[in-house]
């Protein structure tokens, strides 16, 4: 494999064409109007969540919203909005970098981590996006020459950022677990100190967004993916009933979606959504998506305290490690991943 950098710089040429290996085959994307269904994906607050008195209703809710939706929002989620803004201009300043300093990130020979689009193969089909991916967590799988090598102050934010998506990330996956009774013993031997990565992505305006997308359709190879759009610019969409739609969300919200592995866990009971992102013709877009994952040695399966003969394990299990291996060797492609799992 190979990787490739910089969409960004090229699209900055309004009357460009667009180059062949961007384009799609178009999926037309059903607008929201009056005769689609409510496209509100579920809101949580957090403080409720937390809250002994409001549990159970609120937990049956997630556990719907969980298996109906795979995506929810939540607000009052503890993250400071001083610390969300000064991130925001920390990424903005890091993908304006002239692209002789970004090459220091790219992503090398034989690898996934880093900036730039890895390539497998001649016909790949391009993302019209600019991203860095890289494992934060265990602090042992760093790779010295990327989060270390930030400019740093924008080391230092995300060091805090993913700190405090660390400490909601265990909490929602508790709550999960809780929403179908998992013994807790077994959602924390499986997340604590568990494989945490994140991916910021920069899309540049297109001048016929029609024509690509910013991000392949895919389900999230994950436990639980927390998204924030750090711009307030919008362009996820989902596939619900086999159309795309777009979705929007509240202000302050992080959206959180269920992964390929939180479905595997509870045997079916959550459900993996596949979700692109669509680009604009006007506005930069930029996310920064935290994966939440179990720990490298632990083995992914239906958890045990789920089965019974009646509920009889939907799913092999794997080790962790592999999981991710094979995982990244594969291009992105809709549910596959998981539909191999069976
Ligand atoms: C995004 O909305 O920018 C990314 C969505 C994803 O991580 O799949
Ligand atoms: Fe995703």
């Amino acid at each position: 494999s190979h990787s490739v950098l910089g969409v960004m710089d090229m699209a900055k040429k309004p009357e460009m064409e667009i180059p062949e290996m961007y384009i799609r085959p178009q999926e037309p994307t059903i607008l929201s109007d009056e005769t689609t269904p409510s496209l509100t994906i579920p809101v949580f607050d957090l403080n409720t969540l937390l809250h002994e008195n409001a549990r159970d209703a609120e937990l049956d809710k997630l556990y719907t919203a969980c298996k109906d939706w795979g995506f929810f929002q939540v607000v009052n989620h503890g993250v400071s909005s001083q610390l969300l803004e000064k991130l925001k201009l920390e990424i903005e300043n890091f993908f304006k970098l002239p692209i002789e300093e970004k090459k220091k990130y790219q992503i090398r020979p034989g690898d996934v981590q880093g900036y730039g689009t890895v390539i497998r193969c001649k016909e790949q089909k391009l993302d019209w996006g600019d991203r860095f991916y890289m494992v934060v967590n265990p602090v042992e799988r760093r790779k010295p020459y990327l989060l270390p090598q930030l400019p740093s102050s924008l080391r230092d934010s995300l060091e805090s950022y993913l700190r405090e998506l660390r400490k909601l990330g265990m909490r929602l996956l508790t709550l999960l677990g809780k929403a179908i009774s998992m013994e807790m013993k077994e959602v924390e031997e499986l997340f604590d100190d568990g494989m945490q990565s994140v991916r910021m992505t920069y899309y540049p305006p297109c001048p016929q967004p029609e024509l690509v997308v910013g991000l392949t359709p895919h389900s999230d190879a994950t436990g639980i993916t927390i998204l924030h759009q750090v711009n307030g610019v919008e362009g996820l969409e989902i596939k619900k009933g086999g159309v795309w739609i777009p979705v929007t969300f509240l202000p302050d919200a992080f959206v959180v979606n269920v992964g390929d592995i939180m479905e595997i866990l509870s045997n079916g009971a959550y459900t993996s959504i596949e979700h692109r992102a669509a680009v604009n013709k006007e506005k930069e877009r930029i996310s920064i998506a935290m994966f939440f994952n179990p720990k490298f040695e632990a083995e992914i399966g239906p958890v045990k305290s789920l089965l019974n003969s009646e509920n009889p394990p939907l799913f092999k299990s794997m080790l962790m490690e592999d999981y991710f291996k094979d995982f990244f060797s594969s291009n992105l492609n809709g549910r596959s991943h998981l539909e191999k799992m069976r």
